[in-house]
């Protein structure tokens, strides 16, 4: 295809203000497919993304459009990933296409997450087209919005479309400000073929298959690329476009988006944001900004019932070969036996894995508290890199520790303002900015990541009651008086609980926690004490009372059905806990004890 008839592009909006409805509508617009093949929410493909409203892998899907000027021009729509943990994927999405829709809902207006998304456009240097959605509802306030987007992201909105996704609305002036507003690409035909790797999955029939973006020269089938990262050789035996059912074509030029494979068996062996050349007399520079995923985020896995092990072991074997940004590694744990040590983009990244082992699966886990990964000094020099509490060594060999630290950005409305400067202040934040759009306030905070883990963002949107948007990234390294944080039950440490925490803290999180696991644990024939401590230090302590009567005394001499009943019960309900030494613990508990509210 000609270049000047190629348009590319992506959509940055937040989640529910109408992406993929739009996006669908460009497709059925544009007769892509036909109507009744056309399934509610072409893009999203898997369930877990449906159900919990976010995409995950970024999908493609190429419309060939006729415009008003007569032209048939060719537009390349990137998915891209809507989730901060996604933020590098996100990058590399970008830099392949040069312009964006930036949706708003013109009954919401723009959140934390659109803003980060759209500057990322802007990094990209793209063209952006500001599109106001669901101008069909009654609240729809198309100025108030325009306006906002102005103040807050600082682009000319004057000429926003007005669009409803739902009723087709404004649907054809979308499609002609694409061919009109936004550049085509650049690219030279006959230079060496220079080739982002811009996602990858794996596909049970074809194995993995790769999307790229033609900078310059041409992809053809049949040709030996290497992956320069890894200087990796492959025969490519396909290559074709997204229409968006996968669709063979002969070569790919500059300019264009589509997927090649080539025998890959791991998603594990692409890279996001590599390039992809000739095999000989490639390009001799890789495009800028490559970058290996990097987990940041580690908790282990382990499965209630330990006869599972090996079934863990599959299920996470598979998952990994499908991403390329979780990492495992075998952990034994005196407390829960055999499981799996995972590193993760971020907390959304570790749910949407322990969803998978679960559901699809049907594994039940034990989560331990997330982690970070702390940056310890010892005395004699050495640095380790603590990715697991459990592992800390012994303070007194320990000269400083060093935590990774966030910059967080909040949107919320003006009443809650309050709540949310006090939850920040309750991590150990630091106010950076805060700043007034309309009735809604921007807040900038320094934060370590540490306190963000667990569940700051739940809290976050209980505060708030589901309205404020949130946004980070790493900073980098800061030292920090921290330490390591064990729990004993009934004079057994449970290394699965220990944890690391911010000296100051240490008193109020371990007696919350021992607190938490009073509750959380059932009462035994004997008293149980339960404390928290720092090395050899008890600075919390609550003890669970004995249980009197012989509750199975009710059994003798009744009905023998019953009576079974009742052991079979209690017999599932003894899978879901766990032994330590002679005490029975519940699964909930590992994860509850660790929720601070
Ligand atoms: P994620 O895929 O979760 O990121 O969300 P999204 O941004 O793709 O939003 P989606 O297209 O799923 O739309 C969110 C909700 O808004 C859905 O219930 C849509 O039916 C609805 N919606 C989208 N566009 C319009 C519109 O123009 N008018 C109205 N009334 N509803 C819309």
């Amino acid at each position: 295809t000609e270049l000047s008839k190629i348009r590319n592009f992506s959509i940055v909006a937040h989640i529910d203000h109408g992406k993929s409805t739009l996006a669908d509508r460009l497709i059925q617009e544009t007769g892509t497919v036909e109507s009744r093949d056309m399934k509610e929410q072409l893009l999203d493909a898997m369930d877990i993304e449906r159900e919990r409203g976010i995409t995950i892998k970024a999908n493609t899907v190429r419309i060939d459009y006729k415009a008003d000027d007569g032209e048939t021009y060719v537009l390349n729509l990137i998915d891209t990933p809507g989730h901060v943990d996604f933020a590098y994927e996100v990058s590399r999405s970008m830099r392949a296409v040069e312009g964006s829709l930036l949706v708003v809902d013109s009954t919401q207006g723009v959140e934390a997450q659109t803003l980060a998304n759209v500057y990322q456009a802007i990094d990209a240097d793209h063209e952006i087209v500001p599109v106001l959605n669901k101008i069909d509802l009654p609240a729809s306030d198309c100025d108030r919005v325009a306006e906002q987007i102005e103040d807050v992201i600082g682009i000319d909105a004057s000429e926003a479309i007005q669009v409803s996704a739902k009723t087709g609305q404004g649907i054809h002036e979308t499609l002609e400000a694409i061919v009109q507003h936004l550049p085509a690409p650049a690219g030279t035909r006959d230079a060496p073929l220079k080739a982002m790797l811009v996602d990858s999955w794996y596909d049970a029939y074809l194995g993995v298959i790769v999307l790229v973006r033609i900078m310059d020269g041409v992809l053809k089938k049949g040709m030996r690329v290497k992956f320069m990262s890894n200087d990796t050789l492959h025969h490519v035996d396909r290559i074709g476009v997204f229409r968006p059912a996968m669709q063979v074509v002969d070569e790919l030029g500059p300019g264009e988006i589509g997927f090649l494979t080539a025998s890959i068996k791991q998603v594990r062996d692409t890279r996001v944001g590599d390039t992809i050349t000739n095999d000989r007399n490639g390009c001799e520079v890789a495009l800028p900004g490559f970058k290996p995923a990097q987990p940041v985020v580690f908790c282990g896995l382990f499965p209630v019932d330990s006869a599972e092990f090996e079934d863990l072991r599959d299920a996470i074997d598979k998952l990994a070969l499908n991403d390329a940004s979780f990492s495992f590694e075998m952990e034994t744990s005196a407390a829960l036996g055999f499981g799996f040590r995972c590193g993760f983009l971020g907390l959304l990244h570790l749910e949407v894995i322990r969803d998978r082992i679960e559901r699809e699966y049907n594994i039940e886990l034990i989560t331990t508290a997330p982690s970070v990964i702390y940056h310890v000094y010892m005395k004699d020099g050495e640095k380790i890199d603590l990715h697991n509490p459990a592992d800390m060594p012994d303070m007194s060999k320990v000269d400083h520790i060093e935590e990774p630290r966030i910059k967080a950005t909040i949107l919320v409305p003006d009443e809650y303002l309050g709540d949310v400067l006090k939850l920040c202040q309750d991590r150990r934040g630091i106010q950076e900015d805060l700043t007034y759009a309309g009735t809604r306030a921007m807040v900038v905070y320094d934060l370590p990541l540490n306190e963000v883990v667990f569940d700051f963002y739940d809290r976050l949107k209980s505060v708030t009651k589901g309205y404020a948007s949130f946004d980070y990234h790493l900073t980098g390294y800061r030292e920090d008086n921290l330490v390591k944080m064990s729990v004993l039950v009934n004079d057994e440490p449970v290394d699965a609980l220990s944890m690391m925490v911010h000296r100051d803290r240490a008193e109020m999180r371990g007696r919350a926690m021992c607190e938490k696991l009073k509750d959380l644990i059932p009462r035994h024939m004997f008293k149980i004490p339960i404390q928290a401590a720092i090395g050899g230090k008890v600075i919390a302590r609550e003890t669970l009372s004995a249980l009197r009567k012989d509750v199975t005394a009710k059994c003798y001499g009744g009905d023998a059905s019953r009576k079974r009943k009742l052991l079979d019960k209690q017999k599932a309900g003894k899978k879901k806990m766990r032994q330590f030494g002679k005490v029975d613990i519940p699964q909930e508990a590992f994860i509850s004890a660790l929720k601070m509210d």
